[in-house]
C-alpha cells in the first residue's frame, strides 16, 4: 500500500525559549525534525509533506537538505493538530494510499512500529499509536471500548474518571488519505482550547461506523520534546542506545559513556574507538581501525586499519585510505590520504592530496588559504616532507622528493628532488661566549 507521511512541526515550540523553531533544534548532529522523517522512511513513503509555519524558511532548508522530494505545506496560524494536517491537503491531491501523521517533535519512533501500524491498517480504518503513560498528565487519553478505539478525549477537556485511564495518545496516526481528509472536515473547535483537535477524528470515524484500533509502543519511543532539558534528556537516550548498538556491531568503546556519536555514524567490526571521542555527522569507518582518545571526526572516512588520534580532528572531505597514520594534533580537512601515509604529529593538512607511504613531518601546514581564495597542494608516493615545512598552495610535490625541515615551499618540487627553501646557516666563532659574558656584565652593574 502506498504511504504518504505528513510531519507536523508548525509549533512555535515556547518552551525551548528559542529564535530557532523547536524541530529543528539537534540530536545526535541532525535536527529532530530530520529524526522524525527517517523514522517515516522505513515506509518508503510516496509523498512526504512537511506542515511548517514558525521558521517555516529555515524548517523547509533543513527538510529539502535531507529529502529534496519532501513538499513544505504552511499553517501560517496554529489552530490545532486537525487545521495543521488539513495543510497537507493540497500536497496531496492525487494521492491514493495511507496518510501517516507524524510530529516533527517525536524523534523516535521505531521502523518495526510504524510497520505494525500498518499491518493494523488491514483490519481497521484508522489506526492510532498509543502508550501506556507512568505519568499520563496531560496526554489525550484513549477510550477504548473493548477491542475498539472509541475515541480520544484531551486532557482539557476529560472528566476526573477519563483522566485516571493511563492509555495515552502519541499523536501518531494512520488512515486512507482521502478518509482521513474527510474525517477532518467534520472537525469543530468547540472545546476547552479552541483548537482543531486531530483527535476528534476518531470519534467522528465511529459515528460513521468507522472501525479504529490502537497500536501499543513504549513510551520512550514517543518521547516527545518540548524544553531544552528534555532535549537533553533525548541525547542521552540517543547516546546509549548507539554505545550499545555499535557494541553489539563489534565495536570496543573503552570507555562508552564518553563517546559521543552522530545520527549516522558508521563504524565497523573490531574498531577500538578510546575514550572521549566525537563523532559529527557523515563520518564511516571500516573495520579495525583505531580511534584514540580525545580525536573529533565530521564528515569523513577512515578505512581500515588506519589509526588515528589521540587529539586528532578529522573534518569535512578528510579520506584516509588503508593503514594511514594520522597523530597527536593533526587537523586534516577536505584531503585524500593514500594508503600507509603519516602524518603523526602537529600538522595542518587541508584541501590536499598525499600519496601512499609518504611521511610529512611534524609541524608540516598546507598553507591553503590566501585570505581569498583555497589552493590545492598536492604530495607523491613515497615523499618526504621535513618538520615544520610550510607548503604554499597550490604546490605539487613530486614522487619521492623531500623538503628541508623549515623549508617554506612556494615553487613545486620535481619527482625525486630535495627543496631547501630557507636561510642558509652560518656560525660565528666563539660569539656565543663572548655575547654572554658582555650580558652577565650588563645584568651586575644593575642595569
Ligand atoms: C497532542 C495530542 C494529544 C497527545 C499529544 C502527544 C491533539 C489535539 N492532541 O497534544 O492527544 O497526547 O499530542 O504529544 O492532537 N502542531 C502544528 N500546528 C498546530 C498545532 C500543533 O503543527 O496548529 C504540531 C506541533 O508543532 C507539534 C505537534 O503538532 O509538533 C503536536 O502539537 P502540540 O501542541 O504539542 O499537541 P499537544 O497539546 O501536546
Ligand atoms: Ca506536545
Amino acid at each position: 500500500m502506498a504511504t504518504a507521511l505528513i510531519i507536523l512541526g508548525a509549533g512555535m515550540g515556547t518552551r525551548m525559549n528559542s529564535d530557532l523553531p523547536k524541530v529543528l533544534h539537534q540530536i545526535a548532529g541532525a535536527p529532530m525534525l530530520v529524526h522524525a522523517m527517517k523514522s517515516g522512511a522505513a515506509l518508503e513513503p510516496e509523498r512526504t509533506v512537511v506542515v511548517a509555519g514558525h521558521g517555516a524558511d529555515l524548517v523547509e532548508k533543513a527538510a529539502k537538505a535531507y529529502d529534496s522530494d519532501v513538499t513544505i505545506a504552511i499553517q501560517s496560524e496554529q489552530l490545532g493538530t486537525a487545521h495543521a494536517v488539513n495543510q497537507a491537503r493540497e500536497a496531496l491531491k492525487g494521492f491514493t494510499g495511507d496518510a501517516l501523521v507524524l510530529y516533527g517533535d517525536t524523534p523516535f519512533i521505531r521502523p518495526e512500529t510504524l510497520a505494525a501500524m500498518t499491518a493494523a491498517r488491514l483490519t481497521h480504518d484508522v489506526v492510532v499509536l498509543g502508550f501506556e503513560a507512568a505519568d499520563p498528565g496531560r496526554y489525550g487519553r484513549l477510550i477504548m471500548q473493548d477491542d475498539q478505539l472509541d475515541r480520544i478525549v484531551e486532557f482539557k477537556d476529560a472528566t476526573d474518571e477519563e483522566r485516571r485511564v493511563t492509555l495515552c495518545n502519541s499523536g501518531v496516526v494512520a488512515a486512507d488519505s482521502a478518509t482521513l481528509f474527510d474525517l477532518i472536515d467534520a472537525v469543530g473547535n468547540d472545546n476547552a482550547a479552541g483548537e482543531y483537535y486531530l483527535t476528534d477524528i476518531i470519534g467522528i470515524a465511529r459515528a460513521r461506523g468507522l472501525s479504529a484500533t490502537v497500536v501499543r509502543c513504549d513510551e520512550a519511543e514517543t518521547l516527545g520534546i518540548n524544553s531544552r532539558a528534555e532535549l537533553s534528556q533525548a541525547e542521552a537516550l540517543f547516546q546509549t542506545h548507539a554505545r550499545a548498538d555499535a557494541q553489539s556491531d563489534g565495536v570496543t568503546l573503552t570507555a562508552p559513556e564518553t563517546v559521543f556519536f552522530a545520527h549516522d555514524t558508521v563504524i565497523g567490526r573490531d574498531t577500538v574507538i578510546e575514550p572521549n571521542v566525537v563523532f559529527g555527522p557523515g563520518v564511516t569507518v571500516e573495520s579495525g581501525a583505531t580511534i584514540r582518545a580525545f580525536s573529533h571526526l565530521e564528515g569523513c572516512h577512515v578505512s581500515r586499519g588506519a589509526v588515528v588520534g589521540p587529539y586528532a580532528r578529522l573534518r569535512p572531505g578528510a579520506e584516509l585510505a588503508e593503514n594511514v597514520k594520522i597523530g597527536n594534533f593533526v587537523e586534516v580537512k577536505n584531503a585524500q590520504v593514500a594508503e600507509g601515509a603519516k602524518v603523526n604529529h602537529l600538522s595542518y593538512i587541508g584541501d590536499a592530496a598525499i600519496g601512499a607511504r609518504s611521511n610529512i613531518g611534524a609541524g608540516t601546514i598546507t598553507c591553503n588559504y590566501d585570505g581569498v581564495f583555497k589552493h590545492k597542494t598536492t604530495i607523491g608516493e613515497d615523499a618526504f616532507i621535513g618538520s615544520n615545512t610550510m607548503l604554499v598552495a597550490p604546490v605539487t610535490i613530486g614522487d619521492q622528493a623531500m623538503t628541508g625541515s623549515g623549508s617554506v615551499v612556494t615553487k613545486d618540487v620535481p619527482p625525486g628532488d630535495l627543496a631547501v627553501a630557507r636561510a642558509r646557516q652560518e656560525n660565528k666563532a666563539g660569539f656565543a661566549v663572548r655575547l654572554f659574558e658582555k650580558l652577565k656584565a650588563r645584568k651586575a652593574k644593575g642595569s
